[in-house]
């Protein structure tokens, strides 16, 4: 028995894998993902004791840690305690979920809604809940992985176009059997590339192929349109969209996810989907952050106009400064630097001057698109932009 214990480990192929694993080494010697913050206040966090001003949060409107916001969190989690401790479909469901998706159908324009406690599985099961074996799931390119790991799960054939290619999307649907049934799946806003999706285009091409539609608007909500209601309503077609799914963990101040459509549709999902079924429910406490966070949203106009007067200053020092943003549109703004060592010190200069961003290399973006990835917030302030610029400067000037 004891002999055993201090026996040397026989390597299996998947330790072998795990202590050999390329992709683990590039992470490391990068420096990407997995950093600690050990604080954070508005616009500003800590990573190891130093302050920064944090450039790169999906929070655009800034509402994480809005009085109201906090308040309603800790209302929930007195009332309700941590968790529902189950499924939706078994002993989860209580009645804020109801409330909840009432509230974001109403935001959204649409019927019903679902909400489950992560972006991931609601974006996941956008596909899963709705696509089957024989089906074709036409897909750009550039979509986020959650939609891709429904695909795969599903069963169904995929197509990828080009990104925010409707001419590739409409010659795929060309050699398709008109009998089979077809979903496109699109961005509202790409969090990468920041650009915004071609809806008009598509949802033309989708309603002449007669394709179900799935919109994952997780950037665009709290960014575009009416009160910020997301690309949909920023191109007044919500009726002609069948599915937009999305995430409570940008705009909206907390963490979970969304889908939302027509009764029936959603009916169907809450029948079909295994992520829906088989996951414990959204939280008391990120439930009641979300719900009031859409309040804040739309009694409080401000944060949306903040948070676009801060796009166009930011862009401006942008281009002053010659740095290439891939014609990012909206407030997710990527720096593309093209290669990887450059890139590197580009966002290790950026830190060091104080300013958290996000390092991305390939595989994650297309080979030579190395970038630094920036989000603006409605919060960010004159002085933020002070300590934003004079390290841009300073990234550039280095570069
Ligand atoms: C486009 C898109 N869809 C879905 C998700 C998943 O959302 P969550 O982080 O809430 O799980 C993300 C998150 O990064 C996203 O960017």
């Amino acid at each position: 028995m004891i002999r055993s214990v201090f026996k040397k480990k026989v390597s299996n192929p998947i330790l072998q894998r795990c202590a050999n694993d390329d992709h683990t080494r590039l992470r490391k010697r990068y420096e990407l993902w997995y950093h600690i913050l050990n604080e954070q206040r508005g616009t500003r966090v800590s990573m190891d004791g130093k302050e920064m001003v944090m450039l790169a949060s999906n929070e655009y409107l800034g509402l994480y840690d809005h009085p109201k916001v906090i308040e309603a969190g800790q209302k929930a989690l007195a009332k309700w305690g941590g968790g529902t401790m189950g499924a939706r479909s078994a002993n989860g469901g209580r009645s804020f979920h109801a409330e909840l998706e009432q509230r974001l159908a109403n935001f959204l324009g649409k019927e019903a809604c679902h909400v489950a406690s992560a972006g991931y599985l609601s974006c996941m099961s956008s596909i899963t809940g709705f696509a089957e074996r024989g089906d074709v799931v036409l897909v750009d390119k550039n979509m986020h992985s959650s939609v891709w790991d429904g695909i795969r799960l599903s069963m169904a054939d995929v197509e990828r176009f080009s990104h925010n290619n409707p001419d590739h999307l409409r010659s795929l649907l060309e050699e398709l059997d008109s009998a089979t049934a077809k979903i496109i799946a699109i961005e509202g806003v790409y969090s990468m590339e920041g650009h915004i999706g071609k809806l008009p285009e598509i949802l033309d091409i989708a309603q002449q192929y007669q394709c179900f539609t799935v919109l994952d608007d997780a950037h665009g909500i709290g960014v575009l349109g009416n009160q910020g209601r997301g690309t949909a309503n920023y191109f007044g077609l919500t009726d002609r969209v069948d599915i937009i799914t999305g995430s409570l963990s940008k705009s909206l101040g907390s963490t979970g996810g969304f889908v939302a459509g027509d009764e029936a549709a959603i009916e169907y999902l809450r029948t079909r989907s295994k992520q829906i079924i088989f996951s414990a429910a959204l939280s008391p406490c990120q439930a009641a952050c979300a719900m009031a966070a859409l309040d804040v949203i739309e009694t409080e106009p401000e944060w949306l106009d903040r948070l676009w007067a801060n796009t166009k200053r930011y862009k401006a020092l942008l281009d002053d400064l010659g740095l290439d943003t891939w014609e990012s549109e909206t407030p997710a703004i990527p720096i593309i630097i093209g290669d990887r060592e450059k890139a590197y010190h580009f966002w290790k200069n950026l830190c060091d001057q104080g300013v958290f961003t996000i390092f991305a290399t390939a595989p994650g973006v297309p080979p030579g698109k190395d970038l630094v990835r920036t989000a603006v917030s409605a919060r960010h302030t004159n002085e933020d932009f002070e300590i934003i610029e004079k390290a841009l400067r300073y990234a550039a000037k280095k570069m």
